[in-house]
């Protein structure tokens, strides 16, 4: 295609569709809903051509029949006659994969909510849109709703970005904003989750951390200018968080929240996605239920937090719909906002430099001697105490020991961890969330 034909002009976009679950019904809702706004706001009208799936037969809530149905989605990337091709199957590889290459080889725009496709193959396919001279949009993938992409290519584009950090996983923000509100067990709430269509087709990818950082690889390679480096992320997830650490965070004045952090180190760049402990007052900690935040720290406009909801058919769509008017406007932009042979190679600080503050909860046998081997162990390791509570009395049950440390050194941390772990009175894994101040 040649750049004369991508000249936007007053008539039709003519965008296909592949995938037509959550966002996929939702972008067609709102591309015949927003009919008028999106033509007075883009200049011109956007058509859906075609739209493909795996079940022709399955009832959805929307209309199909204006559009030729494509059962193979490569046929509809390929060879349909379509200005933009909307990827939203998921997954990082498979047909997701080919058939967003396939397209930009042809020179057709993408457009992708798959986060898993950008962290595992953004950089690559960066290349591939530019050769193309094709433009690659994933708004939709990071934080739902929130323009955050927009943000920082657009809106900051005059700031050198130090640290960019939030909470980037509607599915688990909702667990812990659930269970903390209702007591209700993680189990019942996922499943509330996946109803409302938050989690992803495979939900331990949310749970696990998976999720957020897969959207934290893409947010550091766009604020840093370095290739997309998903394998140097640090990533827990929320699976271990009981509702007594939720009740002892608040009794210590915090909240328990899964939290991606990116920052620029000595030692090269810092990714982690873990549970943290963040103090009642942080302006994140209030961050509840599907919402997502991301707070960037800019060097000439500061700290900017733009919130949102992070997951959903309604949020998600409106990230789609805002691409595919970019798209039709004529903006065309760098996929990591500078061209892609200038991305800086990965280089990653490697979590035992971290340093910040701990929670420990330990089950230990109640008998002598226990808590004071405990808090020796620590104090050999020069890691110091802040809070300390252990409640309750049984000869024959273990008891909760529940420890907040002053801030130490990751390597530090986890060598006394070790030690913890291996003695005798100490009945199961450990409980260990790191602590945030922001
Ligand atoms: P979904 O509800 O599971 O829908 C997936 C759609 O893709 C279905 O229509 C499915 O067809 C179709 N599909 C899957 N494999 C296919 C194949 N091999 N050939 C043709 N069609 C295929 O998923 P979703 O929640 O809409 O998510 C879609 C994408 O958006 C994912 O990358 C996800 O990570 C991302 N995303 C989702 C959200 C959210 O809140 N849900 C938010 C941000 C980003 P059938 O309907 O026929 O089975
Ligand atoms: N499963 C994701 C979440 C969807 O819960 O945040 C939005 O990317």
């Amino acid at each position: 295609m040649s750049d004369q034909q991508k000249t936007p002009s007053a008539d039709q976009l003519k965008v296909g569709i592949a995938g037509l679950g959550t966002v996929g019904t939702g972008v067609i809702k709102i591309i015949s809903q927003q009919a008028d706004i999106l033509r007075q706001r883009t200049g011109r009208d956007i058509v859906i051509k075609g739209v493909s799936a795996r079940d022709p037969k399955k009832l959805r809530d929307v209309d199909l029949s204006a559009f030729e149905w494509f059962g193979d989605p490569m046929r509809l990337a390929r060879e349909a006659d379509i200005d933009i091709y909307v990827e939203l199957m998921g997954g990082a590889d498979g047909i997701a994969l080919a058939s967003v290459e396939g397209a930009l080889k042809r020179g057709v725009d993408v457009v992708t909510a798959n986060k898993a496709l950008m962290a595992a193959h953004g950089t690559r396919l960066a290349q591939v849109a530019e050769e193309n001279n094709a433009v690659l949009a994933y708004e939709a993938a990071i934080a739902g709703g929130i323009p955050i992409v927009k943000a920082l290519r657009e809106g900051l584009a005059g700031n050198g970005i130090d640290r960019i950090y939030g909470i980037l996983n509607g599915t688990c923000n909702y667990i812990l904003t659930t269970m903390e509100k209702t007591g209700r067990p993680f189990k019942d709430v996922l499943a509330d989750a996946q109803d409302q269509g938050y989690a992803e087709a495979d939900p331990s990818f949310d749970i696990g951390g998976i999720d957020a950082a897969h959207k934290l690889s893409v947010l550091a390679a766009l604020a840093f200018g370095r290739a997309v480096d998903f394998d140097a992320v640090y990533v827990e997830g929320i699976e271990r968080i009981g509702a007594e650490d939720i009740a002892y965070a608040s009794e210590f004045g915090y909240r328990i929240k899964l939290i991606g952090a990116a920052k620029r180190t000595a030692h090269g760049i810092e990714q982690r996605v873990h549970p943290c402990l963040v103090p009642l007052d942080t302006p994140i900690a209030s961050v509840d239920d599907v919402y997502n935040a991301v707070v960037v720290e800019g060097d000439a406009v500061g700290q900017a937090t733009f919130e949102g909801r992070g997951a959903g058919e309604g949020p998600t769509a409106s990230a789609v719909t805002a691409d595919i008017a970019d798209i039709a406007r004529g903006l065309r932009l760098p996929t990591f906002s500078i061209p892609a042979a200038e991305l800086a190679p990965a280089q990653a600080s490697p979590m035992e430099h971290h340093e910040g503050a701990y929670y420990l909860r330990l089950n230990v046998l109640d008998k002598p001697g226990v808590m004071a081997a405990i808090t020796i162990i620590l104090a050999e390791a020069q890691v110091s105490i802040a809070s300390i509570i252990q409640r309750g009395r049984s000869t024959e049950e273990a008891v909760p020991i529940v420890i907040l440390t002053h801030e130490t050194r990751e390597a530090v941390m986890m060598a006394a961890l070790d030690k913890i772990r291996a003695h005798e009175a100490v009945m199961e894994e450990p409980h260990v969330i790191r602590i945030e101040t922001f």
